[in-house]
């Protein structure tokens, strides 16, 4: 039986950052994984460059039961606090886009430098090591592991969620919480491809590769950013961000050419080159396979001076606002996280301590806080890591 002060549960961002965090405070901190590298999900993040946080980090950004939960441990340890961090480490960076800050070398840099901090902070690391059940003893906590019993008067459950299985993401944190009576909100893959019907895909798979900057809306919340066709429906930046408030049976709108008067184009493009096709004239806006099935669907064959206003408008209507209903997302396999999680309610925001359990933390992914795409995931896995390990 080994004994220590604070066991942190998955060596992925929250758990390390976590573990640093109580190791600077003298306590005697063992992380264990059964990955056999930790931070895997940071070094391939952000297309390998990491994009570890976003300057724009505020709580409507995130989705969950209570959004506002996050706030918290967001202000007290904030995107600026992570990038002084980075700084400090050496590590160069740059603004992509939208607040998006990646760093300009691989995302490997990140994970040594957590990895160097905790060696640092005394931080002992156990990879490749199975968990199994979490129990309350006398004085603190008791894991079964592949290493056999440890004891330590708190535990950290930083396991994640369940995106991306094939790299180790498993439901064991949600167990966790189900065992000591903490809720757990129903949870579903985010941040993921759409996938569409047959009679859909019929004509997106000929599209696939083609991606343009348009506008994904679903009632009130949309998402200026690109957009992929792709053999299995929609992808991109803007696909992804809408999949996190998508559910069965809605539509999505898809606004092709965000801001542009295309009815107003279209009628200029009539007066000074009526001769043209149509796919001519929408292919100074989209794709030239986009403008060619556009035209396709629309039924049209003769030149520009053909259509009639009505028609215009119509085109213009379809293109401005595409209805399209997607059947499911890729799920788990490809979603970049898990929405849904231990419930907000049942957690301290200050410490991300469970109510009912004194001396159990979640942090990271594995609470119901989901943050769009563009670093905020991340984000919330610092600042949650952080305020835990203050006090664990
Ligand atoms: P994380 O999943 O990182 O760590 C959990 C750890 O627990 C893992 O090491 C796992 O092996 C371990 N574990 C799980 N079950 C276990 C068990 N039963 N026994 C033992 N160990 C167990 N976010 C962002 O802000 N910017 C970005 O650029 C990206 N990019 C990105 C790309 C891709 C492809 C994905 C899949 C995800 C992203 N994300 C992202 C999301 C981001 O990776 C994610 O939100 C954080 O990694 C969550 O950090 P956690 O530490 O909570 O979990």
């Amino acid at each position: 039986m080994q004994k220590t002060d604070v066991i942190v549960l998955g060596a992925g961002a929250a758990g390390m950052f976590a573990a640093i965090e109580a190791g600077r405070r003298g306590r005697k901190v063992l992380v264990i994984d059964h990955a056999k590298a930790a931070g895997e999900k940071i070094r391939i993040s952000g297309g390998g460059r990491c994009n570890f946080t976003n300057i724009h980090t505020a709580a409507d950004r995130f989705l969950g039961r209570n959004p506002r939960f996050a706030l918290s441990a967001l202000r007290r340890y904030t995107a600026q606090d992570f990038i002084a961090r980075v700084d400090a480490a050496g590590i160069a960076w740059h603004e992509k886009a939208l607040g998006q800050l990646f760093c300009d070398g691989l995302a490997t840099q990140i994970v040594a430098m957590l990895l160097r901090d905790m060696a640092e902070a005394g931080v002992t690391l156990w990879l490749d090591t199975s968990l199994g059940a979490l129990r309350r003893v006398a004085g603190g906590f008791e894991v079964e592991t592949g290493r056999g019993l440890v004891r330590a008067e708190a535990v950290i459950v930083a396991t994640g969620g369940k995106s991306i299985p094939k790299m180790g993401a498993t439901g064991y944190g949600y167990k966790v919480a189900e065992s000591f009576d903490i809720p757990v909100t129903e949870t579903r893959p985010a941040l993921v491809p759409l996938t569409f019907a047959e009679q859909e895909l019929d004509w997106m798979k000929p599209l696939a590769g083609v991606s343009l900057a348009g506008r994904v809306s679903l009632g009130r919340v949309g998402f200026d950013e690109a957009v992929l066709f792709t053999h299995r429906g929609l992808s991109g930046p803007a696909i992804l961000q809408i999949s996190s408030y998508w559910r069965e049976g809605e539509a999505i709108t898809l606004d092709l050419v965000p801001g542009r008067d295309v009815a107003g184009f279209l009628l200029a493009e009539k007066q000074a080159a009526g001769r043209a096709a149509l796919r001519t004239a929408l292919g100074k806006l989209l794709p030239e396979k986009l403008a060619r099935l556009l035209e396709q669907r629309a039924g049209v064959d003769g030149p520009l001076a053909e259509m009639s206003r009505q028609k215009i408008d119509s085109i213009a209507a379809g293109i401005g606002a595409w209805q399209l209903r997607p059947v499911g997302s890729e799920g788990y396999r490809t979603a970049e996280v898990t929405l849904g999680g231990v419930d907000t309610d049942a957690l301290d925001g200050r410490t991300m301590q469970a109510r009912a359990v004194p001396g159990l933390y979640f942090v990271g992914e594995v609470v119901d806080v989901t943050g769009w795409l563009g670093g905020y995931n991340f984000q919330w896995a610092w600042s949650s890591g952080w305020a835990a390990g203050q006090v664990a």
